[in-house]
């Protein structure tokens, strides 16, 4: 399990780079340059129903990134057919497909006031404390939303970790949120790569999210889970009762859309999930990305979401 090294990366669709390179750079501090790609995107044949997908991506970490925060992310601009694909319809929060990226964040109320204030981005909850799980894990969260209106979670994991002295801060990603068809059977899949640690189970509906649910539509029932892995960041499925439509778009959709789970070694890591009877949508792939390389594989999990592994030493 050791090759399992949690989530690398949030892959986050951008309508226009240079828009999102000041949101998430310039305002979020994900400053640390992975690589900057420009050309095709190999693999997505089956993913995308389409040859000759080409993209934007450019992969970056934030300048705190701590044990909590480790996460990078993943901007892609979609360059092929009719640009970046639109947010999906119907989206409120836990349908099928990704709901959110969570950045860790130090003194949450500061940074959120700092953000919506000072550097004018739309609020889409306004910071609040709780304690949950079995644990009583305290919390602060608020969230914010993207320029295309994806959902930024901050959150201030309180109860998990005795901050080092330090000033109000974002740092990386924390976890990635997304919508599946039934919880047993995601997270048993999820347990196989290295996601063990439950950090918390919620069966109640979270009121504060009601406002993100289409007007007329009832609010749904939330079943949600936060597992934690060894290493990297986390996975925040959820379950909605009723199920509502599958909101997962097209693949590179604005707003969170993907993610990948770093892994030292592909190969060894694409022979695992053959052992488990894991498919993949393709072979491994290998980008030159410049001064380095990108290798990655998109594989099915039960509601083949948008999630590769990728070797994590680009
Ligand atoms: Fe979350």
């Amino acid at each position: 399990m050791q090759n399992f090294r949690g989530v690398d990366h949030a892959g986050i669709g951008v309508g226009n780079m240079d828009e999102a390179l000041l949101f998430w750079r310039d305002k979020l501090g994900f400053t640390e340059l992975y690589f900057d790609y420009t050309g095709p995107v190999p693999g997505l044949e089956e993913i995308c129903k389409k040859k000759d997908v080409k993209a934007r991506i450019v992969m970056l970490g934030n300048r705190h990134t701590t044990r909590l925060g480790p996460g990078k992310v993943k901007l892609v601009q979609r360059l092929d057919g009719n640009g970046a694909p639109e947010y999906p319809a119907g989206i409120g929060y836990g349908e099928v497909g990704l709901a959110e990226v969570c950045l860790h964040t130090l003194h949450t109320e500061k940074i959120f006031r700092h953000l919506v204030d000072d550097l004018k981005i739309k609020s889409l909850m306004e910071p609040l404390s709780a304690s949950v799980g079995e644990h009583g894990i305290d919390l602060d969260i608020a969230y914010v939303a993207d320029p295309w209106m994806g959902k930024v979670e901050l959150i201030d994991w309180k109860g998990l970790w005795t901050s080092r002295p330090a000033a109000p801060r974002i740092e990386g990603v924390n976890h990635v949120a997304f919508g599946v068809h039934d919880m047993k059977v995601t997270t048993d899949f999820y347990k196989q790569l290295g996601f063990i640690d439950q950090i918390f189970e919620s069966k109640e509906f979270f009121d504060p999210m009601a406002p993100w649910y289409q007007v007329g539509r009832p609010l749904p029932g939330h079943h949600m889970t936060l597992w934690l892995s060894g290493e990297g960041a986390g996975i925040e499925p959820v379950r909605l009762t009723p199920l509502w439509e599958d909101c997962r778009g097209e693949w590179g959709h604005v707003g969170p859309m993907d993610f990948g789970i770093g892994v030292q070694n592909i190969k060894k890591a694409v022979a695992t999930l053959k052992s488990l009877g894991i498919e993949t949508h393709s072979d491994i792939q290998v980008l030159d990305v410049g001064n380095t390389e990108f290798k990655y594989v998109y594989f099915k999990d039960p509601d083949d979401q948008y999630v590769s592994l990728v070797e994590s030493n680009y």
